[in-house]
């Protein structure tokens, strides 16, 4: 258990990005609810998710951590989660049927809401209001009322939490993730894209060998693997007072654990040393991920881990990497080379879009698909000359066939931006860019596993 902590002990430090509430009592009021509600989940499952991670930081595995940039109570729906999911679990299957190797499967989905925002107010016509913050924190309409912070929100943000996850628990147990069924997550706007076309024929093939394997008595009914999969939620751990409620000492270990879900992560603002958030973090028994962006230095990183994972256990970690595709190549190399110095086990994940954001001509924010695909290639490059597994990615996406970023072979012109631009915060891939980029992955895994083969013989 870590040294002189509680799940408190965070409010001795610098916070940033943390909501003011200007009333006291009514904070202290959400706090004491969420502490009574029951954990969204157990201990034992974050020890699961740590456990597949570790597996992956060995370079046995390939993490996919994907969903909203922020969810939202407006878009709070069973399709939305559903397509959410189906899309993870077709990105899934390209990547297991290529790379042959294990994939463990993250939604930013069920707790993903409370968002860091680059100005504390927005202009809008001479009317200048606080920032949207995230549906637990305030309002995105662009009102004084909407845009009080609200604590009453994180209540409403839990419940939505909970019954999110479980619906995503009865998808991933309940028949919808069985193999038998992999023809039918294809969505069905996505048959204009090629990459639904090569999905079918990954899909026909895995048909072909459950079939062959059922011939040999290898079926759903005696392999529960074939039946179900495990999936697990995550997001970023910024709005403290939340995860703190949300903080409890497992049963079986005496260890804390957030149960606001499997894991969480720091963001690329809250990651400094000394900061709040980081304080919180290292007294969670959770797997961690980490954002990494170019203003990380070594050193920096490298105090960082000294803090949230002293005992250096292997899927503690996930460094998530997110330089932009013009500065991957030169800025990735000096954090993966201390790493390695340093023998921290750690995933190296890439989130290609944080980096990649753009002002279209027609103004929305947007993220050039081709951007996405050249920071994914940089990632894979620099891994491959230092010999570290590129371990995962973490993306903003969505089941749905929205039009937020441009570019993919369905090509979404700056014109089209406005057509179908729902997100609450960062543009998202839709689901046909989301398969595509699993294609791409897919060959990245397979020149990655060809590497090692060569270097063995
Ligand atoms: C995010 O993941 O939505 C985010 C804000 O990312 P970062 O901390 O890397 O900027
Ligand atoms: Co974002």
């Amino acid at each position: 258990m870590a040294r002189n902590w509680t799940p408190d002990s965070w409010k001795a430090q610098e916070a940033r990005h943390l909501p003011q509430y200007d009333d006291a009592q009514a904070l202290a009021d959400a706090e004491a609810t969420l502490g009574t509600y029951p954990p969204l989940v157990f201990a034992g499952e974050a020890r699961a998710l740590k456990a597949e991670l570790a597996g992956v930081a060995q370079g046995e595995g390939f993490l996919i951590q994907g969903g909203d940039c922020a969810e939202s109570f407006a878009e709070f729906h069973p399709n939305n989660i559903r397509d959410t999911f189906r899309v993870l679990l077709q990105m899934a299957v390209v990547l297991t049927f290529a790379g042959k190797l294990p994939v463990v499967k993250v939604g930013r989905m069920a707790g993903q809401f409370a968002k860091p925002r680059s100005a504390p107010t927005e202009t809008k016509d001479g009317v200048t209001l606080p920032s949207y913050l995230g549906d637990n924190v305030n309002g995105i309409e662009f009102n004084p009322e909407s845009r009080r912070n609200d604590p009453q929100r994180m209540v409403r943000a839990y419940s939505q939490a909970a019954a999110t996850l479980n619906l995503l628990r009865a998808f991933a147990g309940g028949g919808y993730a069985n193999l038998r069924q992999v023809h039918q997550w294809t969505l069905d706007f996505m048959g204009r894209s090629p990459w639904a076309q090569k999905f079918a024929e990954t899909a026909d093939r895995i048909g072909e060998a459950l079939d062959f394997m059922e011939a040999c008595g290898i079926d759903p009914a005696t392999v529960p693997q074939l039946q179900g999969t495990s999936f697990y939620t995550s997001h970023e751990a910024l709005l403290l007072p939340y995860e703190q409620a949300m903080t409890r000492q497992d049963s079986l270990t005496g260890d804390w654990y957030d149960t606001s879900a499997h894991m969480v992560w720091i963001g690329d603002r809250t990651r400094f040393p000394g900061s709040a958030h980081i304080e919180f973090a290292r007294g969670i028994g959770n797997p961690l991920g980490l954002k990494c962006g170019p203003s990380l230095e070594p050193d920096d990183l490298l105090t960082l881990l000294d803090t949230l994972n002293p005992a250096r256990e292997p899927g503690r970690i996930t460094l998530i990497s997110r330089f932009g595709h013009d500065k991957v190549e030169a800025g990735l190399p000096r954090l993966v080379r201390a790493i390695t110095r340093e023998g921290h086990p750690v995933v190296w994940s890439c989130d290609p879009m944080h980096g990649n954001v753009v002002k279209s001509d027609s103004g929305f924010k947007t993220r050039p698909f081709d951007r996405i695909l050249s920071e994914v290639k940089g990632f894979f490059a620099v891994h491959r000359a230092e010999g570290t597994h590129a371990g995962g990615i973490h993306i903003e996406m969505t089941g749905q066939d929205v039009t937020e970023c441009t570019g993919g072979a369905i090509a979404i012109t700056d014109e089209a931006l406005g057509d179908r631009y729902h997100t609450h915060c960062d543009p998202r891939l839709n689901a046909a860019q989301s398969l595509e980029l699993a294609f791409l992955l897919a060959d990245m895994i397979r020149l990655e596993a060809g590497g090692r083969q060569a270097d063995a013989a």
